[in-house]
Formats: C-alpha cells, sequence, structure tokens
C-alpha cells in the first residue's frame, strides 16, 4: 500500500494535468489572438482531424496538400463544417455536418487552421 505522503504528492500533479499546454499547439506556438480559434478546433474538429492536424482514425489530416488554400478555399471550409462532405479523397466515410458550428465560429476557427497550415510549410 501506498504512504499519505505518495498521494498528497500525486494530487497536486492530478490536478494541474488538465491545463498543461494543448497538443492542439504542439510544436507550433499560437498566437494569442487565434487562441478562440483553437478552443473551437479542439471541441469541434481535433477528434476527427487530430490534435495537431495530422488526422485520426476518423478524418484525415488538414495539414495535407489537399487541404492548402489554393486546393480547397476558405469557402470549402465553410461548406463542409455547415452542410458537411461526402466521401470523395480517403476512405474515412462522409464527414457529417458539424452541430454547434456557426459561420461566425467558423470566422475565429479558419484563421487558427492557415496559421497552422502555414507554420507546418504547406504553403
Ligand atoms: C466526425 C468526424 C469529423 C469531424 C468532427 C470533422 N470532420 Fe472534417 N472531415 C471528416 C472526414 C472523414 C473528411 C474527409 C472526407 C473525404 O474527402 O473523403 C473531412 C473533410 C474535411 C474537409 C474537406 C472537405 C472537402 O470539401 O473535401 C474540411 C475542410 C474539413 N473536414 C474541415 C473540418 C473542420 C474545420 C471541422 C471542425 C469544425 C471538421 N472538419 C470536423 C471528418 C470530420
Amino acid at each position: 500500500m501506498k504512504s499519505r505522503l505518495f498521494y498528497l504528492l500525486l494530487a497536486p500533479a492530478v490536478a494541474l494535468a488538465p491545463i498543461q499546454p494543448t497538443a492542439a499547439a504542439g510544436d507550433v506556438p499560437i498566437p494569442f489572438h487565434l487562441a478562440k480559434g483553437q478552443l473551437l478546433y479542439e471541441k469541434y474538429c481535433s477528434q476527427c482531424h487530430g490534435a495537431r492536424l495530422d488526422g485520426s482514425d476518423d478524418g484525415p489530416p488538414l495539414v495535407h496538400p489537399f487541404y492548402k488554400p489554393s486546393h480547397h478555399d476558405d469557402g470549402a471550409f465553410y461548406r463542409a463544417v455547415t452542410q458537411g462532405s461526402r466521401q470523395h479523397h480517403w476512405n474515412f466515410g462522409d464527414m457529417p455536418a458539424v452541430a454547434g458550428m456557426t459561420p461566425k465560429k467558423m470566422d475565429s476557427l479558419l484563421p487558427f487552421i492557415r496559421y497552422y497550415q502555414q507554420q507546418k510549410g504547406l504553403f
């Protein structure tokens, strides 16, 4: 059995865990004015497109040549989020319209995605 001291020392580490820097920031420092977009991304997109925009079992990476502005312009992002998108580039299935997302929220979210893509050298 662990000593009381062990749990006393463990408690602050557990309490602090949720406020560690977020994975989406990853190796890309996110400027303050994009923090809201980052939060929205984490809430609405990261479960499929990955905390570092690098994809998951449920969706493709957004740091990918397909999704740079010259291939998928901003309008394509607004459309995908509000109307969903049929499977065509990958084999993850369709992207459903994202419940709770609005064009206004996209106004904050999309600059975060574009900044991240740019920092990763996509364009
Ligand atoms: C439930 C999983 C899921 C969520 C949540 C999700 N996506 Fe997707 N998304 C996908 C999949 C799967 C595709 C790929 C469809 C294909 O091309 O085969 C996709 C494709 C896209 C595309 C490309 C659309 C096109 O025209 O080809 C954009 C842009 C996009 N997602 C943005 C977002 C953004 C921004 C969010 C958050 C607001 C988000 N997605 C949330 C699964 C998801």
